[in-house]
Order: C-alpha cells, then sequence, then structure tokens
C-alpha cells in the first residue's frame, strides 16, 4: 500500500477547488441503471469508489464513457444502461465498496431481481441492511438472505408507506429509486435528509420521475412508467469541504475553498467557528484565515442536518491541537474510533470509549508512522502530519483515495509538504 510523507508546521496558503460530492454520484451512477436513455454526469470526481461503481454498472451491460469539458475541466461521465445483461454483483465488487448495495433498488425496479452478497461490516462498524431489506419487501420484493448472498425479485412492485427506524442515507436512497416504477405512491418516512439525497431526487426527476420532499423527513415517490436520459452536474462535497477547513485551521493557514456549497457545511462551519476558526463564506466559496489559538469544544455526531459522522475523525485530530478537554460523541456508527490510536502514536492524549472519546488538547503532536483504517480515518491522519512536529508517515492511502480526488495535488497545491511514496 502506498503512503503519504508529511513533513509538519507549514502554514496553507491559497485556494482549493472542490470536486464532486462522492456520496453523491455513487447512488446517481446506480439510478442510471433506472432508464435506457443516456445519463451525463458532470462533476464527476477521480474517485477509486467511482471506478469500482464504473466495473459494476459495465459488468451489468451498460455501456460507460469519460471525457472533460475543455482544458483542465471538470470530468463526465456518459452512462448508456439500454441493455442490460446481468444483475448480479460479484463478492468481489461488493467487497471493493461497501455503497454498491445502492444497486439494489434500480435493479429491482428495472429487471425485477438483483444478486448481491451480503456487505461486511468494516472499519467503522457493522454495517446492517435490514432497513434496506425490509423496505424494499414492503414494495413487494421477495427477498432471500442466505450463504452470503442476498438475492432479491419482484414480479411488479407496489407503493407502500415505509417508516425507517433511522434516517439512514443509502436505505433512503433504495427505496427511493425502488419506488419510482411502482404502482401508485410510495411514503418514506424518517428519511435521511443528506443534500445528497436531494441530489439524487433532482437526478430522478431529471428522468421524469416524481419524487418529493427530500431534504426534509418524508420523501414522496409516485411511480411512473418509462423515465429518459438526464444531464446532471454533482453537487460539491461537503466533507471534503470541511476536512480542508480543518486544515486550514489547523496550519494556521489561509485557504479560500472554491466551488462549493457553504450550507451544505453548515454544522461543520458552526461547530469549527464554536473552535475558534475563523470563517467567512459566500455563495459558492468559504474563506479560513489564520487563527493563533483553537479552543477545546465539544462534538456530537448526527444525522444531517446535525454534525456529520464522516467529519468526526477530522475533528478529532484539530481537537488534538486545541488546549484544553474535547468530549467526542459518535452517535451514528458503533465502532468509529479506530483513528484515535494512531493519534495516541503522535503525542496526543485521547481516552476512547464505545461512543465517547475524550480528547485532552495539548496544542501539539510530533510527527510518526501511522496507518489508515478507513477514508475519514486516513483523511484525519494527513490532518495531524500536517500541523505535527517533523515527519509523519501514513500508510495505507488507499483508504483515501478511494473518496478524496487528488488530496495530494491539492494540499501541495496551498503549500503542504506532501509526498506519495509507492510500496
Ligand atoms: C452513508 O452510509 C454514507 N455513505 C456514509 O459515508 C455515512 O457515514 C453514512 O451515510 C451516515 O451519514 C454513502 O452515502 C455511500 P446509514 P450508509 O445507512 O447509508 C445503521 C463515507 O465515509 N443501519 O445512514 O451506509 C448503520 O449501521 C461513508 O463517505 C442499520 O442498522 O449509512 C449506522 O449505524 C462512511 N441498518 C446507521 O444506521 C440499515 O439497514 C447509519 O447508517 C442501514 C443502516
Amino acid at each position: 500500500m502506498s503512503s503519504f510523507v508529511i513533513q509538519g508546521g507549514r502554514r496553507l496558503e491559497g485556494q482549493i477547488r472542490v470536486s464532486g460530492a462522492k456520496n453523491s454520484i455513487l447512488p446517481i451512477m446506480a439510478a442510471s441503471l433506472l432508464t435506457r436513455g443516456e445519463c451525463v454526469i458532470r462533476s464527476t470526481p477521480d474517485l477509486d469508489d467511482v471506478a469500482t461503481m464504473v466495473r459494476i454498472l459495465t459488468n451489468l451491460g451498460a455501456k460507460i464513457r469519460f471525457g472533460s469539458e475543455g482544458d483542465g475541466g471538470r470530468r463526465y461521465i456518459r452512462i448508456t444502461a439500454d441493455v442490460l445483461t446481468g444483475y448480479e454483483i460479484s463478492a468481489e465488487l461488493m467487497g471493493d465498496m461497501r455503497s454498491s448495495i445502492v444497486v439494489m433498488g434500480p435493479l429491482l425496479s428495472r429487471l425485477g431481481k438483483f444478486r448481491v452478497s451480503k456487505p461486511g461490516g468494516c472499519s467503522i462498524g457493522s454495517r446492517p441492511i435490514n432497513f434496506h431489506i425490509r423496505g424494499l419487501e414492503m414494495l413487494g420484493a421477495r427477498i432471500r438472505d442466505e450463504h452470503g448472498y442476498i438475492d432479491g425479485e419482484a414480479g411488479s412492485l407496489v407503493g407502500r408507506d415505509i417508516h425507517l427506524d433511522f434516517p439512514s442515507v443509502t436505505a433512503t436512497e433504495n427505496i427511493m429509486m425502488a419506488a419510482v416504477y411502482a404502482e401508485g405512491p410510495t411514503v418514506i418516512r424518517n428519511a435521511a435528509r443528506e443534500p445528497e439525497v436531494v441530489d439524487l431526487q433532482n437526478f430522478l426527476n431529471g428522468m421524469g420521475a416524481r419524487v418529493a420532499g427530500a431534504g426534509l423527513d418524508t420523501v414522496r415517490i409516485t411511480g411512473t412508467k418509462t423515465l429518459h436520459g438526464v444531464e446532471h452536474t454533482v453537487i460539491p462535497d461537503r466533507i471534503e469541504t470541511g476536512t480542508y477547513i480543518a486544515a486550514a485551521a489547523i496550519t494556521g493557514g489561509d485557504v479560500v475553498l472554491t466551488d462549493t456549497t457553504p450550507e451544505h457545511a453548515d454544522a461543520v462551519i458552526a461547530k469549527f467557528r464554536e473552535a475558534g476558526v475563523a470563517i467567512e463564506t459566500g455563495r459558492d466559496f468559504i474563506r479560513v484565515r489564520p487563527q493563533t489559538a483553537l479552543r477545546s469544544t465539544d462534538f456530537k455526531t448526527m444525522p444531517y442536518p446535525g454534525f456529520p459522522t464522516d467529519m468526526q475523525p477530522q475533528a478529532m485530530a484539530m481537537m488534538c491541537f486545541a488546549r484544553g478537554t474535547s468530549l467526542i460523541t459518535e452517535n451514528i456508527f458503533d465502532k468509529r474510533f479506530a483513528h484515535a490510536d494512531e493519534l495516541l502514536r503522535m503525542g496526543a492524549a485521547i481516552e476512547v470509549g464505545s461512543r465517547l472519546a475524550v480528547v485532552r488538547g495539548s496544542g501539539r503532536l510530533s510527527g510518526a508512522r501511522v496507518r489508515a483504517t478507513d477514508l475519514r480515518a486516513g483523511a484525519a491522519l494527513v490532518l495531524a502530519g500536517l500541523g505535527a512536529q517533523g515527519t509523519t508517515t501514513v500508510e495505507g492511502i488507499g483508504h483515501i483515495e478511494r473518496g478524496y480526488e487528488n488530496m495530494e495535488g491539492k494540499l501541495r497545491g496551498v503549500g503542504a509538504d506532501i509526498e506519495r511514496v509507492e510500496g
């Protein structure tokens, strides 16, 4: 696995252009299975997870082409799923990316069947999909879960009133996509309110679907007969945005994040301001100005619009540089503190329970050799390395490259001393 080698202590200065949202483009790519028409998806980030979804859709028979607009322009992807030749996602591809479960809904709608290998847990906890299964069964699917595979089939799907026990993001998205051709109305109550769910609603409606309410806790879908191709631009990545706000804050830098949507990062901006980060926002940019001292602050992760769990590791890294005690409560996943052990190797003082971490910030960390255990933990370790004294080597950066486009280039572009080392 490749590593990043980071010489800490450099103030970041300059501009970072935010990429399209990973957690938006993945369900949107899956939704392209719902039509025979061509879907053009703009602002496509160059991520390993996007490449995995390309392999999944290609294996199902979709034709996919990449392009870019003008010189240095944004990438786009053209997906045409006019003839589907399969309905199974291999265990290998499912293992590469758990979120490939978002193909279940579209395959049920388009073909009336799917076969996926049961996604395992991962380093942030057990990741059951019982809400997905129950929602699809309520729409009329018959689902068998045996020998590590999940088989789904449905002669016809009928709209129902579905209440989610928890506002699961991808369960909301799977049910939306399974309901677009269902007979009659479907209502999803206690739906996830994330901006990525709204982006999917807009993509589906651009195809001729009738979806309303995304962004609130009740999403309504009225089944239609056919859907056509669509051109859509993916929203900016709010987690990448928050990650680079933290990078600027930790280094006392002056960084402008462009092509982003500040209101999607409201909770992050509010909490980081509470921690002493000087943040200005405009229509599509965020500026972090130098600040002298970060303040210890408590964080509680919640479903959107609360503080996002995907920013919890980055917040923990930042609190190591604040003097004082910060309490971090992880309410979404049951094992999302693996990055704390790695931060301890850098001299952090963190005590971890199952859902609560106590960070006793000293204002400084020392460089060390650390290992990324998942995408956001890896990002947190890079942030820690940027602020630490000395050299930090972050191993296992393949995790990071699943969800951050060109992190090394973007950080070098604002003055970070970071180098990718193979092997
Ligand atoms: C999405 O995952 C995101 N991934 C995650 O981002 C994000 O952390 C998560 O939402 C929470 O915001 C994508 O959108 C591709 P959930 P998802 O279903 O949908 C439990 C990243 O780093 N649950 O909202 O899988 C689950 O165990 C990734 O970009 C069930 O119990 O998350 C968790 O505790 C990590 N049964 C909670 O709900 C289910 O059927 C929230 O999970 C489904 C979920």
